[in-house]
């Protein structure tokens, strides 16, 4: 394995933003990452580490990379094994997540069906513990192994020990003062997945009871969930590859049911769900709605006409958006959302 220089990341980023990496290495496999870091003529920055890409579709460029950068490319998907209760299966961290969750489909072991066609590799699914319709990654997670980037040893962690929360996980935090956070500190290489052989279809999600009401299935296979996330999708979010774009861009803001009810009461249509902590969660795509924003443009950052919460890049890649454009535009929508509503919306995407 070698580090490529001056790598241009246009096509590693699925905004599309022109940027480049000082140098990038692609990693196939973990022996050889080993041996690299090893070597003592390989010198990583003293406090901040590597910057870790795997399919780029949750990130914002906002200039060029200069922290070397770790492409993880480690594949292969196995059942590892088959107990009474469940299957086991493993994916390299550099396998397609969507590739993944249909490869899994068509061996027989269903569980993954809710989180078909979210773009990304399977390495970053735990980091941002990906969910969607009902189901998040944790529900169905094993353990993962890791590298340390520091000493080169492979380690396993547990769901508890990843720490997942909503769109959060260990790997999202850089290290405190009490050793917790592992970002850009460990190179995640396998997952693993538990989908347990009694299997029950996740509905109860509105968008996905609408499709069983019009397609008249009283109990739907995995595969008929997989094909109706797949269309749900398909219908109101914009492909990558044809739209740049990173998914929802903004978490949706929890509240306490005190400043819910006092929200209410002042905007009563707002779109709110109880979570089982009893906090609230609000639709921070409703709000910025609300606010006007849905189809507006600001330079080559445009907010997607469908779905208020995917912020898009307007100029193609002939002329792509940059990342200031885009923080221009999300700085924006914080503020109205604020102003409006007293609620900060928190990004989603990693900015860089
Ligand atoms: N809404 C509006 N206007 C909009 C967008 C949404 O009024 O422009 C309303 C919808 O009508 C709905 C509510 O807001 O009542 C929630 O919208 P939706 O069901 O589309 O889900 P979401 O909260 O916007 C979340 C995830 C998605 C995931 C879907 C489905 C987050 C930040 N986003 O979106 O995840 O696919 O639920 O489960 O939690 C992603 O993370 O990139 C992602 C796409």
């Amino acid at each position: 394995m070698f580090f490529e220089s001056n790598v241009p990341l246009q096509t590693h980023n699925a905004f599309g933003i022109v940027a480049r990496a000082t140098s990038l290495l692609r990693v196939t496999d973990v022996a050889s990452l080993q041996v690299l870091l090893a070597d003592p003529q390989f010198v990583r920055p003293p406090e901040s580490a590597v910057f870790i890409l795997g399919g780029g579709s949750n990130i914002v460029l906002t200039g060029d990379v200069k922290l070397p950068v770790l492409k993880v490319e480690i594949k292969g998907l196995r059942l590892v094994t088959e107990t009474a209760k469940a299957w086991i299966v493993e994916a390299g961290a550099g396998e397609n997540w969507h590739d993944c969750v249909g490869w899994c489909l068509a061996q027989g072991y269903p569980g993954l069906e809710n989180l078909a066609l979210i773009p990304g590799t399977v390495g970053a699914a735990p980091v941002q513990n990906i969910g969607a319709y009902g189901v998040e990654l944790q529900d169905r997670f094993e353990s993962l192994d890791a590298l340390n980037l520091e000493t080169g040893e492979c380690f396993t962690l547990n769901a508890a020990q990843c720490a997942f929360g909503y769109r959060d996980s260990v790997f999202k935090h850089a290290s405190d003062e009490r050793g917790f956070g592992l970002a850009g500190k460990a190179l995640i290489t396998h997952v693993r997945f538990n989908l347990p052989k009694l299997w029950k279809p996740v509905l109860g999600y509105a968008e996905l009871d609408k499709k069983q009401l019009e397609c008249k299935v009283d109990e739907p296979s995995a595969l008929q969930i997989y094909e109706w996330v797949c269309a749900i999708r398909r219908a109101k979010l914009p492909d990558p590859k044809v739209l740049g774009n990173a998914g929802s861009f903004f978490k949706n803001p929890t509240v306490s049911p005190e400043q819910c009810a006092d929200i209410i009461q002042r905007e009563p249509r707002i779109v709110h769900y109880k979570m089982a902590d009893g906090n609230i969660k609000l639709a921070a795509g409703w709000l910025i709605d609300a606010c006007g924003w849905k189809g507006k443009t600001i330079g080559n950052a445009g907010v997607y006409e469908k779905q208020a919460l995917v912020l898009v890049n307007r100029g193609g890649s002939d002329n792509p958006v940059t990342g200031g454009e885009v923080m221009t535009l999300a700085k924006a929508i914080q503020t109205s959302v604020y102003e409006r509503f007293g609620i900060r919306l928190e990004p989603e995407p990693v900015v860089v």
